[in-house]
């Protein structure tokens, strides 16, 4: 049998046919615009998120036997707000996890609602990604949009809802909703009430590996497959990319080093942290996880490369990097202002202690550090937590480098495994179709099967000795410019 994993990401929708055994047969990327209408707003299309997936499916299934195929599922980017209206249209562009434009919905969230109350109903506290700001924007700023809401989605679920005609979501990505109960897998009805939402407006819940119902007959006719191919709920792509990495059970770890940066943490037991600074969310493998979320991470990089420096070449530019440990120059990597730990969509990008010896590759390397600092700042608040990590497993673009592996190793000091595979979030859409159509018993099974470490990067004492201490350092300059930050809008 075959298995379709799609990964709906904010630069591009990445489809991966993989077979029964887990191994990859093909995989499509399809880009599609992102829209930056304000500084720190960031949508896109609903519309073009479903173009470019059947575009890709088409491509993803043109050699294969197409009657082989069983099953459908996701990983997608997380919180984005989709609106329909009664006649399943679009309302407004879809507004994504790294928009930062509900700053007024959080501090009422925040403070007149209250974290304690959030945390109570929902686990979590309000960032200006979560869902639930942005509903209240909308009633806020866009009444006349906020009348006309039939059905709230997250961005893959308007996948699912095309391709089946059900209004599902899934447990993992329901906790960013921040109207969603984590510990009891339901709906808030207090988070509900607050953010003016009624029940019916709000998807069916499943677990991530359950089908949701089977392709409709017109998407079954346009592709070429069966009209019995199950589609199953899926997960946000973190989740997702956790159960193609295989972390899975409890006290596992992944990185995702993508557009975002995330450190994930698997956990068979429910638990939220003092001060809510990671994330606590359910897990697409029927557990939990803490998550901790840096807005930009490859993406900082691609900026880099793309935009500042102007090649495609990532390697070639890494190559002259050699001395680790010792760079001069520091990057704070808040392109799109940061969630975990500072939650603070005011804080910019920064470069900081250049002097007239600074190379093109000491920016280069200050970037690639810069992110793993801040990937450091979340997992010293897991640590804090009394959570003991000693490995992990990494995923995303920015894992395809072996010198952005080597910085992460050193500078978080624990072991990163590498996998067969990078391909997180669209491999664990794949898994996920494929315990829903019974070919595994749970998520843990697929896991186990599938998901081989090829090597494994160690820290060196010595080189993370050097690290710490420039970590010291770089955890002085988001304080030091914070105020700063808030005049230079
Ligand atoms: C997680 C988050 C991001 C997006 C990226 O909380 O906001 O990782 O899911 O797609």
């Amino acid at each position: 049998m075959l298995y379709v994993g799609i990964d709906l990401g904010t630069s591009a929708v990445k489809l991966l046919l993989m077979d029964s055994k887990g191994a990859i047969k093909k995989i499509v990327s399809k880009e599609y615009p992102l829209y930056f209408p304000h500084p720190g707003w960031s949508e896109q299309r609903p519309e073009d998120w479903f173009e470019k997936s059947m575009e890709g499916l088409e491509e993803l299934l043109a050699d294969c036997d197409k009657s082989e195929v069983a099953g459908i599922s996701f990983g997608g980017q997380m919180h984005g707000l989709v609106i329909l209206d009664k006649d399943d249209n679009v309302i407004r562009p879809a507004i994504l996890w790294n928009d930062g434009r509900t700053t007024e919905e959080c501090d009422y969230l925040n403070n007149v609602i209250g974290k304690e109350k959030l945390s109570e109903y929902t686990a979590n506290i309000s960032f200006t990604g979560f869902t639930a700001p942005k509903i209240l924007w909308v009633k806020n700023k866009e009444p006349e949009n906020f009348d006309k809401i039939a059905k709230i989605m997250l961005p893959k679920d308007y996948l699912a809802y095309k391709l089946t005609g059900v209004h599902c979501t899934d447990v993992s990505d329901a906790s960013g909703m921040l109207i969603f109960d984590v510990k009891n897998r339901c709906w808030s009805k207090e988070m509900c009430e607050i953010c003016s939402v009624k029940e019916e407006q709000l998807a069916k819940i499943y677990e991530s590996y359950e089908a949701v119902g089977t392709v409709l007959p017109e998407i079954a006719a346009k592709l070429g497959i069966k009209d019995t191919v199950k589609v199953a709920a899926g997960a946000g792509d973190n989740a997702a990319a956790a159960v193609g990495t295989g972390t899975v059970g409890d006290g596992m770890c992944n990185i995702s080093l993508g557009t975002s940066g995330t450190v994930f943490i698997s956990s068979k037991n429910f638990g939220v942290d003092k001060f809510n600074a990671l994330h606590s969310f359910a897990h697409a493998d029927g557990t939990y996880h803490l998550m901790g979320c840096m807005l930009s991470a490859a993406s900082c990089n691609k900026w880099w490369m793309d935009e500042i420096i102007g090649t495609k070449d990532y390697a070639k530019e890494q190559e002259p990097i050699q001395t680790l440990g010792e760079n001069h120059v520091y990057f704070l990597p808040y392109l799109m202002g940061e969630r975990s730990p500072h939650n603070d969509p005011q804080a910019r990008g920064t470069f900081i202690g250049m002097t007239m010896d600074t190379t093109r590759a000491d920016m280069t390397q200050a970037v690639l550090e810069g992110v793993a600092f801040a990937l450091r700042d979340s997992l010293e608040v897991a640590k804090d937590l009394g959570v003991k990590i000693e490995r992990t497993k990494i995923c995303g673009g920015g894992a395809k480098s072996p010198l952005w592996k080597k910085i992460i190793a050193n500078v978080l000091g624990i072991k990163v495994d590498v996998l067969e595979s990078e391909e997180g979030p669209s491999m664990g859409g794949a898994m996920l179709a494929a315990v829903a159509c019974g070919e595994y018993a749970s998520v843990e099974d697929i896991a186990a099967a599938f998901v081989k470490v090829v090597d494994t990067v160690e820290p060196d004492p010595e080189l993370t000795a050097k690290y710490e201490e420039r970590y010291q350092q770089f955890k002085q300059i988001y304080p030091a410019c914070k105020e700063l930050f808030k005049k230079i809008q």
